[in-house]
């Protein structure tokens, strides 16, 4: 018995745990290996918008032109940029760590195994998070990731945004609901303030672009494990009729 309650206690503890990490995490995605375009366009942003900051350390170019279906010529052509660069390299940056930290006060860490560490959800819900405040020395804080030292560099794309007051059905800590409507005000309530060059939702999607990226840069054999599942199923069912035969052919003699 007391085998069987520790037995349930240790499976509650990671339900209770991803409990109390799913209240700060407002969106979920779900990652999506087998959809090339979005890997592709990914990539694409990411090279534009983080790689000036955050290295891929354990991914190669090769590697992932060669996962994500991009023709060595496009990758030379369109996402290598710095001239120290060549295709076989893994995704290293120019900028010093040191240098970084101090323009910074945080040096931008290596996203190769980011998703494995925080979560696709954290890392999609992060991306949607900034908002303006002026009392931060980038201008912006972060609604999962408090007091954050990262500029907003998708702003050109997302435009402004700003946590804004707004009537929700939700119950708010140390409010009663207003007596007419019987609905709470809240203050942090995201909103584009300022159109960026995508529409909102356009925005999400390439956000989810870029979180599918580095989902699959976290696991690249993943992506082929995910190729080579069918071809497995179907050679066990092939062998499985083939045993099958062999067992009646052996058995047929012996009644
Ligand atoms: C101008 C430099 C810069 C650029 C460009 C940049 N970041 Fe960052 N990023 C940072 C810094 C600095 C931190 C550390 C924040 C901290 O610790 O307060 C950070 C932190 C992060 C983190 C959280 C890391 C962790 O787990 O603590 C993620 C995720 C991230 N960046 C993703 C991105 C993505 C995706 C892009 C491209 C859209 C990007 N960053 C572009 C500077 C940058």
């Amino acid at each position: 018995m007391k085998k069987q309650l520790l037995a349930l206690l240790f499976a509650i503890v990671p339900v209770t745990a991803m409990a109390a990490g799913g209240a700060s995490v407002p969106h979920s995605m779900e990652p999506d290996l087998q959809d090339q375009a979005s890997l592709q366009n990914g990539m694409k942003l990411y090279v534009n918008y983080c790689m000036g900051c955050h290295s891929l350390e354990h991914q190669r170019f090769a590697r992932a032109a060669d996962d994500l279906g991009i023709p060595q010529d496009l990758v030379e052509e369109n996402l290598i940029f710095s001239s120290d660069l060549a295709f076989n390299d893994q995704m290293h940056i120019a900028m010093d760590r040191g240098d970084a930290e101090s323009w910074f006060g945080a040096p931008p860490p290596d996203l190769t195994l980011e998703a494995r560490l925080r979560g696709t959800d954290w890392i999609y819900s992060y991306l949607l998070g900034f908002y303006k405040d002026p009392s931060r020395p980038t201008g912006v804080n972060n609604t999962v990731f408090d007091l954050v030292a990262m500029p907003n560099v998708l702003e050109p794309l997302q435009g402004v945004q700003e946590l804004v007051c707004a009537e929700t059905d939700q119950p708010v800590a140390g409010q009663s609901p207003d007596p007419l409507s019987g609905k709470y005000q809240s203050c942090d309530v995201l909103q584009v303030t300022q159109p960026g060059a995508m529409e909102p939702a356009e925005f999400e999607e390439a956000v989810y672009d870029l979180t599918n990226f580095l989902a699959y840069v976290g696991e690249p054999s993943k992506l082929q494990a995910q190729a080579l599942a069918p071809k497995v199923l179907i050679f066990i069912f092939i062998f499985g009729v083939i045993a099958y035969l062999l067992k009646r052919e052996y058995w047929r003699d012996v009644h």
